[in-house]
């Protein structure tokens, strides 16, 4: 089982971060459906934590359900993600996790995200200063990166062990370039580089620290392939969860057991939708809610309506999607949602029928 630092995870799966999606609200719906061996917040300022303000602490917030969680922080300049990497120690984080994978301009300028792995002197600075914050409150500090900034210049491979000697605890690895930024498809090859690397490199320093692969785990079956073709001691998941919260149950089962579950019925998927309405509304407000279902409900409409017509294609939810955008309080959405399950408000997207039509 995947230990980091001192901390024992239940399961070797994890949340990923997802800016702007992996809330609270969220965490718990992907816990409370299990397998998850530990959720991550999304990218955090240490600059907005440490002023307060209310956009970073409404990121931030955790609770005692929410357990454990990576606190990821992200920047360039060492004293003050050390001062961050404090903050998310006083302020409830299990682990905390240093972003060097964020290929968005405004990130990068800064030297913050995949800017890191271009920067190792500054990035190796970053890390033993966090490690020495963090030593007395024993949380371990871990790293997210990419393979690279360039498609033709592996980094990873060798920033990681650098960055092992300084303290990193545990290195997740997403098998794509920063040049790539979510195009095409992850490389394992490229994560299975960086396991062994890693590897070798603990080996001579007798240190055991676990390489966690990350990309395109979208089935069940995906976890595992990932675990059995790059060696690597965990799987993070991301945008597979938004559409399928049992993901991390289910791939645990495949990979334990090597049985595939069923696939949750509809009215448990739409409960999935109200619990994670109800925790947004608990932890929230309505605007805040109401934002999030109206651009989230295509995400969870992609495991709904998969029943199939009498000429054996699916039933789509394209009435659901089209009520839950349309909807001015959450007691629209859930009236939406009743309809769905009494049958009602399916049909399939026109990308989708005109695909169809196309043959
Ligand atoms: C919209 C979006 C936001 C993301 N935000 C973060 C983030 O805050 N921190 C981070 O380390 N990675 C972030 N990522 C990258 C994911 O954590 C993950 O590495 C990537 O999506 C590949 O994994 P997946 O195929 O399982 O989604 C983000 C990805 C997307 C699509």
């Amino acid at each position: 089982m995947l230990k980091i630092g001192h901390v024992q995870l239940g399961t070797n799966l994890l949340l990923a971060p997802i800016a702007g999606y992996c809330d609270l609200a969220f965490r718990l719906v992907c816990r409370r459906q299990g397998g998850v061996g530990l959720a991550c917040t999304d990218l955090l300022s240490p600059q907005g934590l440490l002023r307060g303000t209310a956009t970073s602490l409404d990121l931030a917030r955790t609770n005692d359900e929410d357990k454990p969680v990576g606190m990821q922080l992200y920047g360039g300049i060492p004293e003050i993600m050390a001062e961050g990497a404090v903050w998310a120690a006083e302020h409830g984080a299990t682990i905390v996790d240093i972003n060097m994978g964020c290929p968005v301009d405004k990130v990068t300028k800064k030297d913050g995200g995949s800017k890191l792995l271009c920067i190792p002197d500054t990035t190796a600075e970053i890390v033993r200063r966090c490690r020495r914050a963090l030593e007395p409150y024993n949380i371990p500090l871990t790293c997210k990166m990419r393979l690279g900034w360039f498609n033709d210049q592996p980094i990873a491979e060798k920033l990681a062990p650098r960055l092992i000697d300084e303290g990193v605890q545990a290195v997740t690895i997403h098998g794509r370039t920063t040049e790539q930024k979510f195009m095409g498809v992850v490389n394992l090859d490229g994560i299975k580089r960086v396991v062994e690397a890693v590897g070798n490199h603990c080996k001579g320093a007798g240190l055991n620290v676990p390489v966690i692969g990350n990309g395109d785990v979208r089935e069940p079956g995906d976890a595992k392939a990932m675990l059995d073709a790059t060696g690597c001691a965990g799987v993070m998941i991301g945008r597979g969860a938004l559409s399928t919260p049992w993901l991390f149950r289910d791939s645990w089962s495949v990979i334990t057991t090597g049985t595939h579950a069923p696939e949750p019925s509809t009215s448990e998927k739409l409960e999935i939708v109200r619990q994670y309405m109800r925790f947004m509304l608990q932890f929230r407000d309505e605007h805040y809610c109401m934002f999030q279902i109206r651009r989230r409900i295509s995400w969870f409409g992609k495991r709904l309506g998969k029943e199939l017509d009498h000429r054996g294609r699916p039933v789509g939810c394209r009435g659901l999607k089209e009520a839950v955008r349309a909807a001015r309080s959450p007691d629209e959405v859930y009236a939406a949602l009743e309809k769905f399950e009494a049958g009602g408000l399916r049909g399939i997207d026109s990308v989708e029928a005109t695909a169809e039509a196309a043959g």
